[in-house]
Protein backbone atom coordinates (compact mmCIF):
# COMPACT_ATOMS: atom_id res chain seq x y z
CA UNK A 1 0.00 0.00 0.00
CA UNK A 2 1.75 3.31 -0.93
CA UNK A 3 0.92 6.76 0.41
CA UNK A 4 -0.65 7.98 -2.44
CA UNK A 5 -3.28 5.10 -2.76
CA UNK A 6 -4.49 6.35 0.68
CA UNK A 7 -3.70 10.41 0.19
CA UNK A 8 -5.68 9.79 -2.91
CA UNK A 9 -8.68 7.43 -1.22
CA UNK A 10 -8.93 10.29 1.21
CA UNK A 11 -8.72 13.23 -0.60
CA UNK A 12 -12.06 12.11 -1.86
CA UNK A 13 -14.15 11.69 0.91
CA UNK A 14 -16.34 13.94 2.14
CA UNK A 15 -17.48 13.39 5.92
CA UNK A 16 -20.32 15.49 7.30
CA UNK A 17 -23.03 15.84 9.67
CA UNK A 18 -26.71 18.17 9.39
CA UNK A 19 -27.37 20.61 11.91
CA UNK A 20 -30.88 21.90 12.25
CA UNK A 21 -33.82 22.53 14.54
CA UNK A 22 -36.04 19.33 14.43
CA UNK A 23 -38.72 19.78 11.40
CA UNK A 24 -36.24 22.49 9.20
CA UNK A 25 -36.13 18.93 6.66
CA UNK A 26 -33.39 17.30 7.78
CA UNK A 27 -34.85 14.02 7.38
CA UNK A 28 -36.01 14.68 3.58
CA UNK A 29 -32.63 16.40 2.83
CA UNK A 30 -31.36 13.39 3.93
CA UNK A 31 -33.29 11.69 1.51
CA UNK A 32 -32.65 13.59 -1.49
CA UNK A 33 -29.47 13.54 -0.97
CA UNK A 34 -29.12 9.43 -1.20
CA UNK A 35 -31.58 10.12 -4.08
CA UNK A 36 -29.01 11.96 -6.05
CA UNK A 37 -26.06 9.34 -4.74
CA UNK A 38 -28.38 6.81 -6.62
CA UNK A 39 -28.03 5.09 -2.67
CA UNK A 40 -32.08 4.74 -3.03
CA UNK A 41 -34.48 4.34 -6.29
CA UNK A 42 -37.49 7.02 -5.41
CA UNK A 43 -37.46 9.11 -2.26
CA UNK A 44 -39.88 7.44 0.13
CA UNK A 45 -37.97 4.41 0.96
CA UNK A 46 -36.04 5.87 4.09
CA UNK A 47 -39.13 6.58 5.71
CA UNK A 48 -40.65 3.40 4.89
CA UNK A 49 -37.70 1.28 5.98
CA UNK A 50 -38.08 3.34 9.36
CA UNK A 51 -41.39 2.23 9.35
CA UNK A 52 -40.41 -1.17 8.81
CA UNK A 53 -38.03 -0.69 11.91
CA UNK A 54 -41.13 0.77 14.19
CA UNK A 55 -42.46 -2.66 13.39
CA UNK A 56 -39.62 -4.38 15.11
CA UNK A 57 -38.90 -3.06 17.88
CA UNK A 58 -41.24 -0.99 20.66
CA UNK A 59 -38.87 1.50 21.52
CA UNK A 60 -39.07 2.74 17.58
CA UNK A 61 -42.41 3.03 17.95
CA UNK A 62 -42.13 5.10 20.67
CA UNK A 63 -39.68 7.32 19.20
CA UNK A 64 -41.92 7.80 15.82
CA UNK A 65 -44.91 8.61 18.49
CA UNK A 66 -42.84 11.64 19.67
CA UNK A 67 -41.37 12.72 16.44
CA UNK A 68 -37.97 12.03 17.52
CA UNK A 69 -35.16 10.25 15.58
CA UNK A 70 -33.53 8.87 18.17
CA UNK A 71 -31.09 6.70 16.67
CA UNK A 72 -27.78 7.69 14.66
CA UNK A 73 -27.03 5.79 11.20
CA UNK A 74 -24.33 6.55 8.89
CA UNK A 75 -24.99 6.98 5.27
CA UNK A 76 -22.28 6.40 2.27
CA UNK A 77 -22.54 7.33 -1.27
CA UNK A 78 -20.63 8.60 -4.38
CA UNK A 79 -21.12 11.83 -6.01
CA UNK A 80 -19.30 13.54 -8.70
CA UNK A 81 -16.15 11.29 -8.06
CA UNK A 82 -16.40 11.62 -4.45
CA UNK A 83 -17.61 9.34 -1.94
CA UNK A 84 -19.66 10.89 0.86
CA UNK A 85 -20.36 10.22 4.39
CA UNK A 86 -22.92 11.55 5.98
CA UNK A 87 -23.55 10.76 9.70
CA UNK A 88 -27.43 11.63 10.69
CA UNK A 89 -27.43 12.68 14.22
CA UNK A 90 -31.04 12.51 16.51
CA UNK A 91 -32.94 15.23 16.27
CA UNK A 92 -34.54 15.59 19.99
CA UNK A 93 -32.75 17.97 22.27
CA UNK A 94 -32.52 15.61 25.04
CA UNK A 95 -29.92 13.28 22.99
CA UNK A 96 -27.72 16.45 22.03
CA UNK A 97 -24.91 15.06 23.77
CA UNK A 98 -24.77 12.06 20.76
CA UNK A 99 -24.75 14.88 18.43
CA UNK A 100 -22.06 16.72 20.21
CA UNK A 101 -20.10 13.85 19.56
CA UNK A 102 -20.77 13.43 16.05
CA UNK A 103 -19.85 16.45 15.14
CA UNK A 104 -16.50 15.83 16.53
CA UNK A 105 -16.06 12.78 14.20
CA UNK A 106 -17.14 15.08 10.76
CA UNK A 107 -15.49 17.54 8.66
CA UNK A 108 -17.93 19.95 7.82
CA UNK A 109 -21.58 20.43 8.37
CA UNK A 110 -24.68 21.11 6.28
CA UNK A 111 -27.30 23.75 8.20
CA UNK A 112 -30.45 23.26 7.41
CA UNK A 113 -32.59 26.53 8.22
CA UNK A 114 -36.45 26.67 7.61
CA UNK A 115 -36.88 30.09 5.53
CA UNK A 116 -39.99 30.68 7.48
CA UNK A 117 -38.54 30.28 10.70
CA UNK A 118 -35.41 31.87 10.41
CA UNK A 119 -32.28 30.52 13.05
CA UNK A 120 -33.74 28.56 15.78
CA UNK A 121 -32.66 27.81 19.28
CA UNK A 122 -31.22 24.29 18.39
CA UNK A 123 -29.15 25.78 15.66
CA UNK A 124 -28.16 28.12 17.83
CA UNK A 125 -26.50 25.35 19.84
CA UNK A 126 -25.23 23.21 17.97
CA UNK A 127 -23.48 26.04 15.74
CA UNK A 128 -21.62 26.47 19.47
CA UNK A 129 -20.34 23.32 19.27
CA UNK A 130 -19.10 23.69 15.55
CA UNK A 131 -17.68 26.68 16.84
CA UNK A 132 -15.42 24.63 19.20
CA UNK A 133 -13.78 22.97 16.32
CA UNK A 134 -14.17 25.10 13.78
CA UNK A 135 -15.93 23.08 11.42
CA UNK A 136 -16.68 24.16 7.98
CA UNK A 137 -20.73 25.31 7.88
CA UNK A 138 -22.25 25.36 4.33
CA UNK A 139 -26.24 26.48 4.65
CA UNK A 140 -29.26 25.12 3.22
CA UNK A 141 -32.52 27.71 3.01
CA UNK A 142 -35.29 25.29 2.99
CA UNK A 143 -38.62 25.16 2.44
CA UNK A 144 -38.70 27.92 -0.42
CA UNK A 145 -42.06 26.38 -2.02
CA UNK A 146 -43.85 28.47 1.16
CA UNK A 147 -44.79 31.68 2.40
CA UNK A 148 -41.10 32.07 3.71
CA UNK A 149 -39.31 35.22 5.23
CA UNK A 150 -37.34 37.43 3.10
CA UNK A 151 -34.18 36.00 2.17
CA UNK A 152 -32.12 39.27 2.86
CA UNK A 153 -33.47 39.12 6.58
CA UNK A 154 -33.12 35.23 6.91
CA UNK A 155 -29.39 35.59 5.81
CA UNK A 156 -29.30 38.79 8.23
CA UNK A 157 -30.24 36.71 10.83
CA UNK A 158 -27.34 33.94 10.46
CA UNK A 159 -25.08 36.40 10.29
CA UNK A 160 -25.57 38.52 13.57
CA UNK A 161 -27.31 35.45 15.68
CA UNK A 162 -24.44 32.73 14.82
CA UNK A 163 -21.70 35.18 14.16
CA UNK A 164 -21.16 34.11 11.02
CA UNK A 165 -20.67 35.49 6.92
CA UNK A 166 -23.45 34.54 4.86
CA UNK A 167 -22.19 33.99 0.94
CA UNK A 168 -25.10 33.49 -0.91
CA UNK A 169 -24.31 30.76 -3.95
CA UNK A 170 -27.77 30.86 -5.31
CA UNK A 171 -30.97 33.29 -5.03
CA UNK A 172 -34.74 32.44 -5.04
CA UNK A 173 -36.53 33.43 -7.66
CA UNK A 174 -40.21 34.15 -6.18
CA UNK A 175 -41.45 32.15 -3.15
CA UNK A 176 -44.31 29.82 -1.83
CA UNK A 177 -46.63 29.88 -5.01
CA UNK A 178 -44.93 32.01 -7.16
CA UNK A 179 -41.19 29.81 -6.17
CA UNK A 180 -39.88 29.04 -9.92
CA UNK A 181 -36.15 28.16 -9.01
CA UNK A 182 -32.93 29.61 -8.43
CA UNK A 183 -30.58 32.07 -9.75
CA UNK A 184 -27.13 30.67 -9.10
CA UNK A 185 -24.41 33.86 -8.55
CA UNK A 186 -21.48 32.20 -9.75
CA UNK A 187 -22.42 30.19 -13.10
CA UNK A 188 -24.99 33.23 -14.45
CA UNK A 189 -27.28 30.55 -14.83
CA UNK A 190 -31.07 29.96 -13.80
CA UNK A 191 -32.45 26.86 -12.54
CA UNK A 192 -36.18 26.32 -13.14
CA UNK A 193 -38.29 24.78 -10.80
CA UNK A 194 -40.88 22.45 -11.56
CA UNK A 195 -43.44 21.30 -9.32
CA UNK A 196 -43.88 17.41 -8.67
CA UNK A 197 -40.80 15.69 -8.89
CA UNK A 198 -40.07 15.27 -5.40
CA UNK A 199 -39.67 11.72 -5.25
CA UNK A 200 -36.71 11.61 -8.45
CA UNK A 201 -33.93 13.42 -9.24
CA UNK A 202 -35.62 16.04 -11.14
CA UNK A 203 -35.11 17.09 -14.41
CA UNK A 204 -31.94 20.26 -14.71
CA UNK A 205 -33.61 22.96 -16.70
CA UNK A 206 -31.27 25.91 -16.60
CA UNK A 207 -30.96 28.98 -18.79
CA UNK A 208 -27.82 30.95 -19.26
CA UNK A 209 -27.47 34.82 -18.44
CA UNK A 210 -29.60 36.56 -16.18
CA UNK A 211 -31.85 39.08 -18.32
CA UNK A 212 -31.25 36.57 -21.58
CA UNK A 213 -33.94 36.66 -23.99
CA UNK A 214 -34.46 33.27 -22.81
CA UNK A 215 -35.03 33.99 -19.15
CA UNK A 216 -37.66 37.07 -20.16
CA UNK A 217 -39.54 34.15 -22.33
CA UNK A 218 -39.57 31.67 -19.57
CA UNK A 219 -40.20 34.72 -16.51
CA UNK A 220 -41.48 37.27 -18.20
CA UNK A 221 -39.81 40.88 -18.28
CA UNK A 222 -41.46 42.41 -15.31
CA UNK A 223 -40.06 39.28 -13.00
CA UNK A 224 -36.53 38.85 -14.80
CA UNK A 225 -36.50 43.45 -13.87
CA UNK A 226 -36.96 42.89 -10.62
CA UNK A 227 -34.75 39.62 -10.23
CA UNK A 228 -31.81 41.51 -11.77
CA UNK A 229 -32.75 44.81 -9.39
CA UNK A 230 -32.85 42.32 -6.35
CA UNK A 231 -29.35 40.07 -7.45
CA UNK A 232 -27.44 43.71 -8.26
CA UNK A 233 -28.23 44.58 -4.49
CA UNK A 234 -27.57 41.21 -2.79
CA UNK A 235 -24.10 41.02 -4.60
CA UNK A 236 -23.26 44.50 -3.08
CA UNK A 237 -24.67 43.66 0.29
CA UNK A 238 -23.20 40.50 0.90
CA UNK A 239 -20.25 38.90 0.74
CA UNK A 240 -18.60 36.86 -2.08
CA UNK A 241 -17.57 33.85 -1.06
CA UNK A 242 -14.09 32.54 -0.54
CA UNK A 243 -13.11 29.18 0.16
CA UNK A 244 -10.48 29.96 2.62
CA UNK A 245 -13.03 31.83 5.24
CA UNK A 246 -15.78 29.09 4.57
CA UNK A 247 -12.60 26.45 5.44
CA UNK A 248 -11.76 28.47 8.35
CA UNK A 249 -15.30 28.89 10.04
CA UNK A 250 -15.66 32.35 9.29
CA UNK A 251 -17.93 32.55 6.22
CA UNK A 252 -20.81 29.97 4.74
CA UNK A 253 -22.03 30.00 1.14
CA UNK A 254 -26.06 29.63 1.03
CA UNK A 255 -27.90 27.74 -0.96
CA UNK A 256 -31.94 28.24 -1.49
CA UNK A 257 -33.99 25.33 -2.24
CA UNK A 258 -37.07 23.30 -1.37
CA UNK A 259 -35.90 19.67 -0.29
CA UNK A 260 -39.79 18.40 -0.35
CA UNK A 261 -39.60 19.17 -4.21
CA UNK A 262 -36.24 18.30 -4.32
CA UNK A 263 -34.91 21.24 -5.62
CA UNK A 264 -31.98 23.51 -4.89
CA UNK A 265 -30.51 20.46 -3.47
CA UNK A 266 -28.64 19.51 -6.43
CA UNK A 267 -27.19 23.06 -7.11
CA UNK A 268 -25.97 22.78 -2.70
CA UNK A 269 -24.38 19.20 -3.13
CA UNK A 270 -22.27 20.18 -6.18
CA UNK A 271 -21.20 22.98 -4.18
CA UNK A 272 -20.59 20.64 -1.07
CA UNK A 273 -18.52 18.25 -2.93
CA UNK A 274 -16.18 20.89 -4.55
CA UNK A 275 -15.97 23.01 -1.66
CA UNK A 276 -16.20 21.24 1.56
CA UNK A 277 -12.98 19.86 3.32
CA UNK A 278 -12.10 16.53 2.71
CA UNK A 279 -10.59 14.69 5.86
CA UNK A 280 -8.73 16.98 8.57
CA UNK A 281 -5.93 16.29 10.55
CA UNK A 282 -6.84 15.41 14.11
CA UNK A 283 -5.10 16.22 17.48
CA UNK A 284 -3.68 13.20 19.60
CA UNK A 285 -2.02 13.95 22.96
CA UNK A 286 1.21 12.94 21.46
CA UNK A 287 1.39 14.23 17.53
CA UNK A 288 -1.11 15.64 15.02
CA UNK A 289 -2.42 12.96 12.58
CA UNK A 290 -3.23 13.37 9.71
CA UNK A 291 -5.18 11.63 6.49
CA UNK A 292 -2.22 10.90 4.23
CA UNK A 293 -0.67 8.95 7.36
CA UNK A 294 -0.34 5.62 6.22
CA UNK A 295 -0.40 3.89 9.99
CA UNK A 296 -4.12 3.16 10.59
CA UNK A 297 -5.53 5.51 12.95
CA UNK A 298 -9.46 5.70 14.09
CA UNK A 299 -11.71 6.44 17.63
CA UNK A 300 -14.84 5.51 18.38
CA UNK A 301 -17.25 8.73 18.68
CA UNK A 302 -20.39 6.23 19.30
CA UNK A 303 -21.88 2.97 20.63
CA UNK A 304 -25.58 1.61 20.01
CA UNK A 305 -26.69 -1.19 22.27
CA UNK A 306 -28.95 -3.35 19.90
CA UNK A 307 -29.36 -1.44 17.08
CA UNK A 308 -30.85 -4.63 14.96
CA UNK A 309 -33.25 -6.22 17.71
CA UNK A 310 -32.51 -9.37 15.42
CA UNK A 311 -28.97 -9.21 15.95
CA UNK A 312 -29.30 -7.92 19.84
CA UNK A 313 -25.57 -6.58 19.59
CA UNK A 314 -23.96 -3.77 20.46
CA UNK A 315 -21.88 -1.58 17.54
CA UNK A 316 -19.01 0.98 18.42
CA UNK A 317 -19.45 3.54 15.82
CA UNK A 318 -15.06 4.31 14.75
CA UNK A 319 -14.00 7.20 12.64
CA UNK A 320 -11.23 6.49 10.52
CA UNK A 321 -8.76 9.07 10.66
CA UNK A 322 -5.66 7.84 8.59
CA UNK A 323 -4.48 4.81 7.28
CA UNK A 324 -6.53 2.09 5.73
CA UNK A 325 -8.96 -0.60 7.41
CA UNK A 326 -8.95 -4.28 5.77
CA UNK A 327 -10.69 -7.23 6.73
CA UNK A 328 -9.35 -8.88 9.47
CA UNK A 329 -6.66 -6.76 10.49
CA UNK A 330 -5.46 -6.66 13.59
CA UNK A 331 -5.98 -3.41 15.46
CA UNK A 332 -4.42 -1.55 19.27
CA UNK A 333 -7.25 -0.91 21.43
CA UNK A 334 -4.93 1.03 23.10
CA UNK A 335 -7.11 2.17 26.51
CA UNK A 336 -7.07 -1.65 27.58
CA UNK A 337 -3.68 -2.10 25.42
CA UNK A 338 -3.98 -5.17 23.71
CA UNK A 339 -4.30 -6.27 19.86
CA UNK A 340 -7.33 -7.23 18.30
CA UNK A 341 -8.42 -8.66 15.37
CA UNK A 342 -11.48 -7.36 13.38
CA UNK A 343 -12.54 -9.87 10.38
CA UNK A 344 -16.23 -8.56 10.43
CA UNK A 345 -16.74 -4.43 10.84
CA UNK A 346 -19.42 -3.02 9.31
CA UNK A 347 -20.81 -0.55 6.90
CA UNK A 348 -24.01 1.32 7.34
CA UNK A 349 -26.69 2.32 4.54
CA UNK A 350 -30.07 3.46 5.97
CA UNK A 351 -30.95 0.97 8.00
CA UNK A 352 -29.01 -1.69 5.85
CA UNK A 353 -25.45 -3.06 6.79
CA UNK A 354 -22.91 -5.04 5.53
CA UNK A 355 -19.50 -6.27 5.97
CA UNK A 356 -16.67 -3.89 4.81
CA UNK A 357 -13.69 -5.04 3.02
CA UNK A 358 -11.92 -1.88 3.11
CA UNK A 359 -11.67 1.67 4.43
CA UNK A 360 -10.15 4.94 4.02
CA UNK A 361 -9.55 8.19 6.08
CA UNK A 362 -13.14 9.91 6.71
CA UNK A 363 -15.32 6.56 6.67
CA UNK A 364 -17.05 5.27 9.25
CA UNK A 365 -16.81 1.54 10.34
CA UNK A 366 -18.63 -0.52 13.17
CA UNK A 367 -17.18 -2.73 15.42
CA UNK A 368 -18.85 -5.04 17.14
CA UNK A 369 -18.58 -3.72 20.91
CA UNK A 370 -18.63 -7.07 23.61
CA UNK A 371 -18.44 -4.81 26.52
CA UNK A 372 -14.71 -3.51 25.69
CA UNK A 373 -15.07 -0.80 23.73
CA UNK A 374 -16.39 3.01 25.83
CA UNK A 375 -16.99 6.26 23.43
CA UNK A 376 -13.95 8.35 23.12
CA UNK A 377 -11.24 4.65 22.83
CA UNK A 378 -8.64 5.41 19.88
CA UNK A 379 -7.58 2.18 17.75
CA UNK A 380 -3.58 1.83 16.07
CA UNK A 381 -1.64 -0.58 14.29
CA UNK A 382 0.21 -0.50 17.80
CA UNK A 383 1.21 3.56 18.70
CA UNK A 384 0.62 4.17 22.01
CA UNK A 385 -1.40 7.24 21.49
CA UNK A 386 -5.43 8.97 22.23
CA UNK A 387 -7.11 11.16 20.15
CA UNK A 388 -8.38 13.99 21.97
CA UNK A 389 -11.79 16.34 22.46
CA UNK A 390 -14.43 13.80 22.16
CA UNK A 391 -16.20 15.01 25.43
CA UNK A 392 -18.50 13.08 28.00
CA UNK A 393 -20.91 15.52 29.77
CA UNK A 394 -22.39 15.40 33.41
CA UNK A 395 -25.44 14.46 33.24
CA UNK A 396 -28.28 16.86 35.05
CA UNK A 397 -30.79 14.87 36.33
CA UNK A 398 -30.84 11.66 38.58
CA UNK A 399 -32.98 9.31 39.55
CA UNK A 400 -32.69 6.28 41.76
CA UNK A 401 -33.70 2.99 39.49
CA UNK A 402 -36.13 0.57 41.68
CA UNK A 403 -36.97 -2.98 40.13
CA UNK A 404 -40.20 -5.10 39.96
CA UNK A 405 -39.24 -7.95 40.55
CA UNK A 406 -35.70 -7.89 43.11
CA UNK A 407 -34.60 -11.15 41.37
CA UNK A 408 -33.47 -9.74 38.28
CA UNK A 409 -30.86 -7.32 39.66
CA UNK A 410 -28.43 -8.90 37.60
CA UNK A 411 -30.30 -8.26 34.18
CA UNK A 412 -31.01 -4.82 35.40
CA UNK A 413 -27.17 -3.76 36.15
CA UNK A 414 -26.20 -5.27 32.94
CA UNK A 415 -28.53 -3.70 31.29
CA UNK A 416 -27.84 -0.04 32.97
CA UNK A 417 -24.12 -0.85 32.09
CA UNK A 418 -25.06 -1.63 28.25
CA UNK A 419 -26.88 1.62 27.60
CA UNK A 420 -24.57 3.54 29.81
CA UNK A 421 -21.74 2.84 26.97
CA UNK A 422 -23.82 4.57 24.37
CA UNK A 423 -23.32 7.72 26.73
CA UNK A 424 -26.11 9.27 26.34
CA UNK A 425 -27.08 8.15 30.06
CA UNK A 426 -24.82 7.34 32.98
CA UNK A 427 -25.40 4.53 35.79
CA UNK A 428 -23.59 5.49 39.25
CA UNK A 429 -22.61 3.18 42.11
CA UNK A 430 -22.30 4.52 45.21
CA UNK A 431 -20.01 3.30 47.72
CA UNK A 432 -22.31 3.25 50.97
CA UNK A 433 -25.35 1.44 49.53
CA UNK A 434 -26.55 -1.08 46.57
CA UNK A 435 -28.65 1.82 45.10
CA UNK A 436 -28.40 2.37 41.34
CA UNK A 437 -28.52 5.46 39.75
CA UNK A 438 -29.26 6.43 36.54
CA UNK A 439 -28.31 10.43 35.33
CA UNK A 440 -29.41 11.79 32.21
CA UNK A 441 -28.90 15.39 30.31
CA UNK A 442 -32.54 14.99 29.32
CA UNK A 443 -35.47 13.84 30.71
CA UNK A 444 -36.62 11.49 28.14
CA UNK A 445 -33.82 9.67 28.30
CA UNK A 446 -35.24 8.25 31.58
CA UNK A 447 -38.45 6.75 29.72
CA UNK A 448 -36.34 5.41 26.94
CA UNK A 449 -34.08 3.46 29.37
CA UNK A 450 -36.91 2.24 30.94
CA UNK A 451 -38.34 1.30 27.61
CA UNK A 452 -35.57 -0.37 26.27
CA UNK A 453 -34.53 -2.04 29.48
CA UNK A 454 -38.33 -3.70 29.37
CA UNK A 455 -37.72 -4.42 25.61
CA UNK A 456 -34.06 -5.53 25.16
CA UNK A 457 -33.56 -6.69 28.51
CA UNK A 458 -36.67 -8.37 30.00
CA UNK A 459 -36.14 -6.26 32.94
CA UNK A 460 -39.50 -3.91 34.02
CA UNK A 461 -38.29 -0.88 36.74
CA UNK A 462 -39.54 2.14 38.32
CA UNK A 463 -37.85 5.39 38.79
CA UNK A 464 -37.52 6.92 42.63
CA UNK A 465 -36.66 11.09 43.41
CA UNK A 466 -33.17 10.79 44.63
CA UNK A 467 -31.01 13.13 46.52
CA UNK A 468 -28.26 13.41 43.57
CA UNK A 469 -27.91 17.74 41.84
CA UNK A 470 -25.22 17.10 39.99
CA UNK A 471 -22.01 15.13 39.18
CA UNK A 472 -18.61 15.48 38.55
CA UNK A 473 -15.95 13.09 37.74
CA UNK A 474 -12.73 13.03 40.20
CA UNK A 475 -8.99 13.11 38.99
CA UNK A 476 -5.73 13.10 41.54
CA UNK A 477 -2.29 12.49 41.33
CA UNK A 478 -1.26 12.08 44.93
CA UNK A 479 -2.87 8.86 45.80
CA UNK A 480 -2.60 9.39 49.44
CA UNK A 481 -4.82 12.32 49.14
CA UNK A 482 -7.24 10.58 46.89
CA UNK A 483 -7.34 7.37 49.83
CA UNK A 484 -8.47 10.23 52.41
CA UNK A 485 -10.88 11.79 50.31
CA UNK A 486 -12.23 8.81 49.58
CA UNK A 487 -13.02 7.54 53.19
CA UNK A 488 -13.95 11.30 54.19
CA UNK A 489 -16.25 11.69 51.26
CA UNK A 490 -18.04 7.91 50.86
CA UNK A 491 -21.13 9.03 51.01
CA UNK A 492 -21.23 10.99 48.12
CA UNK A 493 -19.25 9.10 46.14
CA UNK A 494 -20.15 6.23 43.29
CA UNK A 495 -18.01 4.59 40.81
CA UNK A 496 -20.07 5.36 37.06
CA UNK A 497 -20.58 3.15 34.40
CA UNK A 498 -16.91 2.77 33.18
CA UNK A 499 -15.40 2.23 36.23
CA UNK A 500 -14.54 6.18 37.25
CA UNK A 501 -14.65 7.68 40.33
CA UNK A 502 -17.22 9.95 40.67
CA UNK A 503 -18.70 12.52 43.21
CA UNK A 504 -22.79 12.40 43.19
CA UNK A 505 -23.33 16.23 45.18
CA UNK A 506 -26.77 16.43 46.73
CA UNK A 507 -26.76 20.64 46.36
CA UNK A 508 -24.85 22.93 44.37
CA UNK A 509 -23.60 24.24 47.39
CA UNK A 510 -22.25 20.97 48.97
CA UNK A 511 -20.41 20.42 45.78
CA UNK A 512 -18.63 23.86 46.25
CA UNK A 513 -18.16 23.46 49.70
CA UNK A 514 -16.56 19.91 48.84
CA UNK A 515 -14.37 21.84 46.07
CA UNK A 516 -12.86 24.39 48.24
CA UNK A 517 -12.31 21.66 51.39
CA UNK A 518 -10.06 19.46 48.69
CA UNK A 519 -8.44 22.32 46.51
CA UNK A 520 -5.55 19.67 44.99
CA UNK A 521 -8.22 17.39 44.17
CA UNK A 522 -10.29 17.82 40.17
CA UNK A 523 -13.83 18.16 39.94
CA UNK A 524 -14.62 17.57 36.32
CA UNK A 525 -17.91 18.39 34.63
CA UNK A 526 -17.15 16.68 31.54
CA UNK A 527 -14.93 13.19 31.31
CA UNK A 528 -13.04 12.85 28.21
CA UNK A 529 -12.34 9.29 27.59
P1 LIG B 1 -36.53 17.11 10.40
O1 LIG B 1 -35.93 15.81 10.01
O2 LIG B 1 -35.60 18.26 10.31
O3 LIG B 1 -37.25 17.08 11.71
O4 LIG B 1 -37.64 17.50 9.30
P2 LIG B 1 -38.39 16.63 8.22
O5 LIG B 1 -37.51 16.37 7.07
O6 LIG B 1 -39.06 15.47 8.87
O7 LIG B 1 -39.45 17.70 7.76
C1 LIG B 1 -40.40 18.26 8.65
C2 LIG B 1 -41.64 18.60 7.92
O8 LIG B 1 -41.36 19.62 6.94
C3 LIG B 1 -42.24 17.43 7.14
O9 LIG B 1 -43.63 17.59 7.13
C4 LIG B 1 -41.69 17.66 5.75
O10 LIG B 1 -42.49 17.06 4.76
C5 LIG B 1 -41.74 19.17 5.66
N1 LIG B 1 -40.78 19.70 4.69
C6 LIG B 1 -39.48 19.40 4.52
N2 LIG B 1 -38.94 20.10 3.52
C7 LIG B 1 -39.92 20.87 3.02
C8 LIG B 1 -39.99 21.80 1.95
O11 LIG B 1 -39.03 22.08 1.24
N3 LIG B 1 -41.20 22.40 1.76
C9 LIG B 1 -42.30 22.13 2.50
N4 LIG B 1 -43.42 22.75 2.21
N5 LIG B 1 -42.26 21.24 3.51
C10 LIG B 1 -41.10 20.62 3.76
P3 LIG B 1 -44.58 16.73 8.03
O12 LIG B 1 -45.97 17.12 7.67
O13 LIG B 1 -44.16 16.84 9.45
O14 LIG B 1 -44.27 15.26 7.61
P4 LIG B 1 -44.65 14.49 6.30
O15 LIG B 1 -45.99 13.90 6.61
O16 LIG B 1 -44.69 15.45 5.16
O17 LIG B 1 -43.60 13.47 6.16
Amino acid sequence: MSDSQIAQAADIRRTFAIISHPDAGKTTITEKLLLFGNAIQMAGSVKSKRADRHATSDWMKMEQERGISVTTSVMQFPYKGRMVNLLDTPGHEDFSEDTYRTLTAVDSALMVIDGAKGVEERTVKLMEVCRLRTTPILTFINKMDRETRDPVEVMDEVETVLNIQCAPMTWPIGVGKGFKGVYHFYTDEIHLYKQGQGSRIPDDVRIKGLDSPEAIEVLGEDLVEELSMEVELVRGASHEFDLAAYRRGELTPVYFGTAMGNFGVREMLDGFVEYAPPPQPRDTDTREVTAHDERFTGFVFKIQANMDPKHRDRVAFLRVCSGKYEKNMKMRHVRINKDVKIPDALTFMAADRSHVEEAWPGDIIGLHNHGTIQIGDTFTIGEDMRFTGIPHFAPELFKRVRLKDPLKMKALQKGLQQLSEEGATQVFQPFDNNDLIVGAVGTLQFDVVAHRLKEEYKVECMYEAVNVKTARWIYCDDIKMLEDFKRKASTNLAYDGGGCLTYIAPTRVNLQLTQERWPDITFLATREH
